[in-house]
């Protein structure tokens, strides 16, 4: 429910700005006030008079209205509300934000605001894929800028691809987990999750099998209590829960990397599946079969992010969580794990074959803590995820 949230809802010049209409009224359904922005681009999609019929609003377009800076200056505009979601975000409008554009009201908006912002991207899949947007995507999430999709499929151009704008009831979700207030509200949780793949060469890579189920679903339940949650992401085969701060990594140096520039956090969960290893020296060019018979691989340890976040003398998260994933003796392996590596505690679970934990919805987990060890009984992941959310909520009251 969003009863008494405040939206400032800025709509850009795409054709997904039709669907920001119903977005508005999805928002209200819930309980939220909408109050829309209109880029110049959007009004040749959607027309002031439909867009503030809906929200019920006033809408704002020009930053040099006298009028409104009279009544409330763009500055006080960007803070009134407690969000500010933008659906669509344009390439146009994301280039200005991560170039810190303040050339129009919606762009100087986002530079003025001192609240979370949340964007729905849409664009054609090649301005999508475009280097320059690449960038820009990264530079945004670094930034920590809330996404919501884009989305894959036919796009209103004929072409196929992501760069959909994600759909209303995705958007209100991901706004809901951004305004959630639960008791970890204010709290800045970090989730390594998926495998990491680290190259052989530019075509082969090596990693450890890990679907990023369970590392997504504590993510989501984190973000659902109100935390503010990164999330830092292999190739995982899951997309990422809305409403979250996500880093995408390919390997286990860029994880270390982008953990360690998310950090302070208050408590961290490592359920990424690492490489402890790497290729000593990847070929830059691919190797050929029977050049020089069979390759002989060498390889060198990769950095271990949770003993290093563990062991770090200042800005240590209070809380800790690693996870065991065992095949047998998984207690004393597990606890051996939790000293070994000084995290506070430790979800250790048993993933011989025939549990059919590994890639599938249910997990049978044991929580090492300092105090001893709890085995929970077989439950979805999601389940498992919820209760490791409630126990971190308790844990760092
Ligand atoms: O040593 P092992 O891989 O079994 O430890 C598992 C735990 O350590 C998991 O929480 C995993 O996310 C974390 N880990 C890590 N960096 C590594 C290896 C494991 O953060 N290089």
């Amino acid at each position: 429910m969003l009863a008494g949230k405040r939206v400032l809802l800025i709509i850009g010049g795409g054709i997904a700005a039709f669907k920001s209409l119903d977005l508005i009224r999805r928002l209200r359904e819930r309980g939220a006030t909408v109050t829309p922005v209109l880029t110049k681009a959007a009004e040749e999609f959607v027309t002031p008079l439909s867009t503030s019929a809906l929200a019920g609003q006033k809408v704002f377009r020009d930053l040099f209205d006298l009028t409104d800076e009279a009544e409330m200056g763009h500055i006080e505009l960007s803070r009134s509300a407690d969000l500010v979601v933008v659906a669509p975000a344009t390439a146009d409008l994301m280039a200005k934000m991560a170039g810190g554009h303040a050339n129009d009201l919606a762009s100087t908006i986002l530079m003025a605001t001192d609240k979370r912002v949340l964007i729905a991207p849409a664009m054609n899949v090649r301005m999508w894929e475009h280097a320059a947007t690449q960038r820009n995507i990264e530079t945004l999430k670094g930034d920590a800028i809330l996404f919501v999709g884009p989305d894959e499929g036919e796009m209103a151009c004929g072409e196929h691809g992501p760069g959909r704008m994600a759909e209303p009831l995705a958007i209100v979700d991901a706004v809901e987990a951004a305004l959630s207030s639960g008791p970890l509200k204010g709290k800045h949780v970090l989730v390594t999750s998926g495998p990491t793949h680290e190259p052989i060469d530019p075509v082969r890579y090596i990693a450890n099998r890990s679907s990023g189920a369970q590392g997504t679903a504590i993510a989501r339940s984190l973000s659902a209590l109100g935390a503010h949650v990164t999330f830092v992401t292999g190739p995982a085969d899951v997309a990422p829960p809305p409403g979250v701060s996500v880093r995408s990594v390919q390997t286990a140096q860029q994880m270390l990397d982008a953990v360690n520039s998310a950090l302070p956090a208050d408590a961290a969960v490592f359920a990424a599946a690492v490489a402890d290893w790497r290729v000593a020296s990847a070929s830059d060019s691919k190797i050929k079969k029977g050049d020089k018979g069979t390759p002989t691989l060498e390889f060198a340890e990769n950095p271990d992010i949770l003993a290093t976040v563990s062991q770090l003398e200042s800005g240590r998260p209070q809380l800790v969580v690693g996870f065991a994933a065992e095949t047998d003796d998984v207690l004393a392996h597990a606890s051996a794990k939790r000293d070994r590596k000084g995290c506070d505690w430790i979800i250790a679970n048993d993933v011989s074959p025939e549990t059919g934990i590994m890639g599938g919805t249910e997990n049978a987990v044991t929580l090492i803590s300092a105090e001893g060890h709890e085995e929970w009984p077989r439950m979805t992941k999601a389940r498992v995820a919820e209760r490791i959310a409630a126990r971190i909520a308790e844990a760092l009251k």
